[in-house]
Parts: C-alpha cells; sequence; structure tokens
C-alpha cells in the first residue's frame, strides 16, 4: 500500500529513538510501505533538519520524506495542526508515558479524524485492568478497536511466532501438551541488561509490569491456547483472550506463590553496577522490584493442575531466555536401566533462538545406562525485526500481533493480586548482587 503517513507523537523520546525508528528503517529497507511519509511530534524546540539526523542515523540511511512539527500533544489545536501536515488518513503511534497518551487521546476527541486513522500505542496500557479499560472506551470514542494496535514486540519475534508453527504444524508435540504429561512450564526473561538509564520509565513499572503482565503472559496464551482453525486476527486473538480469561494466580495465593527482589551494586561481565536504589532517578521508596516470579495456574480441561512459572530479572549474570515444558517422568521404566533421573524437556530459547528436546537414550558404553542428550534446532532470525514485524500490521490493517482490548485489560487482571500483596507488604522484597543468577531456588516444587 502507498501513500501512508505515520505519525508519531514523542518523537524526541526515548523509544522513538531505540525501538521505533530502527524498526520503522528496517521494514523500508525490506520495501514495505514505499513512499511513506513520517511526521516526528514533540514539545521539544527542533527543526526539520535535526528530526532527519535523528531518522537517518536510526535508519541507516538517509530519509528525506520526514518532517518535525513542534506541538504539545495534548492540545487539541496543535494535534490539528499535525494531522493537517499529513497525507491521507495516518497511523498516529503515541510514543508517551500512559498518562500523557490518555491526555492525548482525550485531546484527539475534538481533532476530527480522519476515516481510516489508525492508532498505535506501546505498553503499558493503562496501570491497571480499571485504567486499562477507561483507556480502551476513549480509544473506541475515537476510532473502531480494529484499528487500535497495541503493541507488544513480543508477538513480532519470530521465534514466539514459532511457537504456533512447531504445536499446530507436527504431530508430535500437541498430543503432549496437556495435564496428562507435562509435569510444569517455566517462561524465563532473565537478562544480563540492567536500568539502562530507564528510571524515568521502569522506577513506575517494576519488572512484574515491564516484562509478565505484558510479555510473558503473550508467551503464555501461545504456549497453552486451543488450536485456532487459522491465524486471522479474529480466530487467533479468541484463542489468546480464551486461555488468558482462564488464568489466575496459582491456588489464589499471591502471598505464596509471588515472589520480588532487586539487584545490589555488583559487576556484570566486567562492568560494575550501582544497586538498583542507587540508580540515578530511582526513588528507593517505591521499592520497585528489578525481577519478579509468579507461579499461575491456566484453568482448562487441558492444563488444569500444571503450574506456569513466569520469572523476568534485570542484572542477572547468564542471561536466561526461554519457555520449558517439563514433562511427567515415565510411568514405568523397565528394572535394568538406570540413569534415567532427569525428566524429558522441550525448551524454546528467546535468545539464542533455538529449540531443544532434552530426553534419555544409552549413551556410549553400557547399553543400559541411559543419559540426557539433547536434539536441537536453530530457529534463525525473520525476515523483519520484531518492531518491524508489528509495524507492518498497522500498515496493512492487520490487527493479529496487536493486543486487542479485552486482553489488555486481562493482563492487569492476572497481576492484580500479586500488586496488591506487595503493597499490603506479604511479600519481602528480597535482594541479589547484580552479576548473580538472582533468586534461584524454586517458589514450587509440584
Ligand atoms: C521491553 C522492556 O519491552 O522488552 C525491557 O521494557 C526489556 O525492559 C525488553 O529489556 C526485552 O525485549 P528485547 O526484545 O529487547 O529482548
Amino acid at each position: 500500500m502507498t501513500d501512508q503517513s505515520l505519525i508519531i507523537l514523542g518523537a524526541s523520546g526515548d523509544l522513538t529513538a531505540r525501538l521505533l525508528l530502527p524498526g520503522l528503517g528496517a521494514l523500508l529497507a525490506a520495501g514495505h510501505v514505499p513512499g511513506l511519509q513520517l511526521i516526528g511530534a514533540a514539545t521539544e524546540d527542533w527543526d526539520d533538519a535535526r528530526w532527519q539526523t535523528r531518522v537517518s542515523e536510526s535508519f541507516g540511511f538517509p530519509y528525506e520524506k520526514t518532517r518535525y512539527l513542534r506541538a504539545d500533544v495534548t492540545h487539541t489545536d496543535d494535534l490539528r495542526a499535525v494531522l493537517a501536515a499529513a497525507d491521507g488518513p495516518p497511523a498516529i503511534f503515541f510514543a508517551l508515558p500512559p498518562a500523557v497518551t490518555a491526555r492525548a487521546c482525550e485531546a484527539l476527541l475534538d481533532a476530527d479524524l480522519p476515516d481510516g486513522t489508525r492508532l498505535v500505542l506501546e505498553k503499558p496500557f493503562g496501570v491497571s485492568s480499571e485504567t486499562a479499560a477507561q483507556l480502551n472506551n476513549l480509544l473506541t470514542r475515537l476510532v473502531p478497536e480494529d484499528r487500535i494496535h497495541r503493541v507488544d514486540h513480543f508477538l513480532g519475534k519470530s521465534t514466539v511466532l514459532n511457537i504456533l508453527g512447531l504445536r499446530f504444524a507436527n504431530r508430535i508435540f500437541e498430543p503432549l501438551l496437556n495435564s496428562t504429561h507435562v509435569a510444569s512450564v517455566d517462561i524465563v526473561f532473565d537478562e544480563d541488561l540492567a536500568l539502562e538509564n530507564r528510571a524515568g520509565y521502569y522506577d513506575r513499572a517494576g519488572a512484574l509490569a515491564d516484562m509478565i503482565q505484558s510479555h510473558l503472559l503473550q508467551i503464555l496464551g501461545l504456549l497453552a491456547m486451543e488450536p485456532p482453525t487459522s491465524l486471522d486476527a479474529g480466530e487467533l486473538r479468541d484463542r489468546l483472550a480464551d486461555v488468558l480469561r482462564a488464568t489466575h494466580i496459582w491456588e489464589d495465593n499471591p502471598a505464596a506463590f509471588s515472589r520480588r527482589a532487586r539487584y545490589t551494586a555488583g559487576s556484570l561481565r566486567s562492568r560494575h553496577l550501582p544497586g538498583y536504589a542507587e540508580e540515578p532517578g530511582v526513588d528507593p521508596s517505591r521499592n520497585t522490584e528489578t525481577l519478579a516470579e509468579v507461579v499461575l495456574a491456566v484453568d482448562t480441561w487441558r492444563w488444569a493442575g500444571v503450574p506456569f512459572r513466569l520469572r523476568s530479572g534485570k542484572a542477572i549474570g547468564d542471561s536466561r531466555k526461554e519457555a520449558v515444558v517439563t514433562f511427567r517422568c515415565p510411568p514405568r521404566v523397565p528394572d535394568g536401566l538406570t540413569g534415567h533421573d532427569q525428566p524429558d524437556r522441550l525448551r524454546i530459547g528467546f535468545g539464542p533462538d533455538k529449540l531443544a528436546l532434552d530426553f534419555n537414550i544409552n549413551g556410549p558404553d553400557d547399553p543400559f545406562e541411559l543419559d540426557q542428550v539433547t536434539l536441537e534446532a536453530g530457529f534463525g532470525p525473520g525476515d523483519l525485526p520484531p518492531y518491524g514485524e508489528v509495524l507492518r500490521g498497522v500498515f496493512d490493517n492487520d490487527p493479529t500481533l496487536s493486543i486487542r482490548a479485552d486482553v489488555a485489560e486481562q493482563c492487569w487482571r492476572i497481576v492484580e493480586p500479586v500488586t496488591a500483596a506487595w503493597a499490603a507488604g506479604k511479600v519481602p522484597l528480597l535482594e541479589y548482587p547484580a552479576g548473580s543468577p538472582g533468586i534461584t531456588d524454586s517458589l514450587l516444587t509440584p
């Protein structure tokens, strides 16, 4: 499709530079959205030349079909001027903090949005199920739901999307993915990145909202959903919504089945890191966690009784990013075979992107002595980086990879009991040194 325009509100900010522009550049370089008109708007006193430099640097090639407009994005008149500069119905990307996004949406109510306008929002969508619902109501007063793209870039990661192919285009895994055969599921995203100067955002979010409430719940949804009959938006998002509606904290007991911690000073890959509480811009009295872990129940016929442990930590020495399906032990191993003490595991790695299957066979030497071996396959990178992939959906008017309104609210509903238990002081804030493995003992042993 040609003659499209993208308006970025919050164009001078960190999100625009770090994720949005590089993703957009990759999409353009791959020949998608030829002739895209790009308009950056923000309060900073920038001119076209300064903005063009930022765009070209992020893209890695010069781009001239772009301009910058100085605007207070919470003022209707300023927004009208930005809209008037767009050729045709724009996609409007809110690269703004949630409270400013809500105010910008209110200001847009009187701005006469052209038919066909799309709204693109970054997480967090609200800060609770109630505020997410309020934001959703506001958004649907502006454009229909299928023109609202709530971006979760994990849904644009080709390895995450590969979960669908792995499960539903093969005979051999799917029949085993249920409570008869699976003992537990772990979805882990432990990063060696620390705060990286993002206190302004992160100190109000924390690991639970930053990673678990958003990205890791989407992975859980893809791993646990019932088979969709097609990958069109309605079908896939219905299946995702079904499974997330059935998901809640294990035994509805957040005090027992959640954990939080933050890093203290330490060294990570020869970098000395200050403790999180000492990082510039952090207010230690907020008690923001940099590691969160929850155990969830997916209360469906297929999954009842199988714990799903979700965990994400920052400043972890050995980063570990994977979903692991641990199978139950075989019902009866013949006497005389030894060495079968490890369960079978299916591991889907999100960096490095690979699939691994651990299982027991007899290795060299004694044929009755079993060893665990691993079959591995690399997933290979996708054509586009995750942001490019989700933006492609925006320009193609395809909301398949966008979070639907009800799902955004459900994801808050799932973690809210944990937030409440933490606020009530029912779960201690533990500590781990930066560069260590984080908190390691298991929260739940099934
Ligand atoms: C972002 C989080 O959404 O995802 C970051 O805000 C996190 O804290 C990042 O580091 C991880 O995603 P990726 O794709 O950069 O590994």
